[in-house]
């Protein structure tokens, strides 16, 4: 899918159950290259970054098989192997094989990731952290190398980095005795990570803290059900608020989502909430109290995108202010040319809602500013395309045909 075409102006009606968690599934994944035996993987989304990430493993002699919405892997015939760089640098969570593959073989040579163009994206935190565990790192023309045992000890982060709390973890499955990550990330993918390993033999203590122990022990296969994908729901919530209409989500942890139910019911939507399903009734109609992105359990910086869209119709004004990556607004000059009203950008933009807004010719930037220009495109008048649309494949399982059976009129090219 290179391009979609989308007629605006029809409310999402409907029911959609969310899938397993791509920022989960990754570092599960990629965790398979430091554990020999067989796991299925159970929830695993059909997406781009998902496949990507299987064609790395082979090289390394662990297959994958897809049945159905399962993910059955094989690693007993892990060995080391190349890192392709094309495939490397088109998604940020390649950098994990650093630590997988450092626990695997004792040294990792690892083509410096891609992904999406958020800022400047540094690895200082994961190098930090795997040479205060005794691990020579060094960067050159092959990309990021490791090599060396972890030792036992303490790490501190001085930022609550998901990669870089992923990579250690990963890394201390080869580590001569207890690794402790102090500053760890909360993220619910960080504890899904964490249930996977503890499946797999390792010993974990503080999961769910920002103080996290992995002890290593003899590791071995396993199944795992991925968590759900608060983000693809974080995306469909806000497609109903830029649509109206009334969508109930299924098969997620509403919990998980609360920064942005709040959110979108201080705009105006009804939201309700029941175990494992959320049902929003929009449009949002009315502007916020000034909302800042942050680390978990802060409003999720990946959902600031598909918000953005949400509030460009609602009345009033709403300041948002970006604090986990420093070029994350890279989806507003698409907005504007659909006749938003934004004005800032860096960290920080006010939007001004608008009566309405109007199709146009838009270049979809990153996964989830392409997901916000689809939302917006949605409830606008008119048609849209959107280029470059193969961007949404990354993230997004069935996102056409999905949107297509709740209402919407788009069409890929
Ligand atoms: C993960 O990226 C997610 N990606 C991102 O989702 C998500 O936005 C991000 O976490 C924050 O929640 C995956 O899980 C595959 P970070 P990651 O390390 O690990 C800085 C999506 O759309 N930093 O927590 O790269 C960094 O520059 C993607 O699904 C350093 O300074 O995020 C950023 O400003 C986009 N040095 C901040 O920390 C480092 O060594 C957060 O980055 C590492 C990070």
């Amino acid at each position: 899918m290179e391009r979609i075409r989308i007629r605006g102006g029809r409310p999402l009606c409907g029911v959609v159950r969310v899938h397993g968690g791509k920022n989960a599934a990754l570092p599960i994944l990629t965790a398979t290259a430091a554990i020999r035996g067989r796991f299925i993987l159970h929830n695993c989304p059909a997406i781009r970054d998902v496949e990507i990430t299987c064609e790395i493993l082979q090289a390394q002699g662990v297959t994958a098989v897809r049945k159905g919405g399962s993910l059955t892997v094989d690693s007993t015939g892990l060995r080391p192997g190349p890192i392709d760089p094309r495939l490397a640098g088109r998604l940020r969570s390649s950098v994990l094989f650093l630590g997988a593959d450092l626990a695997a073989f004792g040294e990792a040579v690892i083509p410096l990731p891609g992904g999406c163009v958020l800022g400047a994206r540094p690895l200082d935190l994961h190098r930090a952290g795997l040479e205060a565990l005794g691990v020579e790192t060094a960067c050159d023309s092959r990309g990021l190398i490791a090599r060396g045992r972890p030792r036992s000890g303490t790490v501190i982060l001085r930022y609550p980095s998901v990669g870089a709390t992923e990579n250690l973890l990963l890394a201390a499955l080869g580590a001569e005795g207890p690794v402790r990550i102090l500053g760890a990330a909360l993220e619910p993918e960080i504890d899904d990570l964490c249930a996977f390993l503890a499946a797999c033999g390792a010993e974990l203590r503080g999961v769910g803290t920002s103080c996290l122990t992995l002890t290593p022990q003899p590791m071995h296969g396993a199944e795992h059900r991925i968590l759900p994908d608060r983000m693809e729901a974080a995306t469909y919530l806000c497609a109903a608020a830029c649509t109206g209409g009334n969508l109930t989500l299924t098969d997620l942890i509403p919990a998980q989502l609360a920064p942005v139910t709040q959110a979108l019911r201080a705009a105006g939507c009804t939201l309700d909430e029941a175990a494992d399903r959320l049902t929003i009734s929009g449009p949002a109609r009315q502007a916020i109290p000034p909302l800042r992105t942050g680390p978990y359990p802060g409003f999720p910086t990946d959902a600031q995108a598909p918000l953005t869209a949400a509030l460009c119709r609602a009345k009033g004004s709403t300041v948002l202010e970006e604090t986990v990556f420093e070029d994350r607004f890279r989806h507003v000059p698409a907005l504007l040319a659909m006749g938003a009203r934004i004005e800032g950008g860096g960290r920080l933009i006010r939007i001004q809602g608008v009566p309405r807004l109007h199709g146009a010719d838009l270049e979809a930037t990153d996964l989830r500013g392409g997901a916000a220009m689809l939302c917006a495109a949605l409830g606008a008048e008119g048609e849209t395309l959107i280029r470059r649309a193969g961007l949404l494949d990354r993230g997004y399982q069935d996102l056409v045909p999905l949107l297509q059976r709740l209402g919407a009129a788009l069409e890929p090219e």
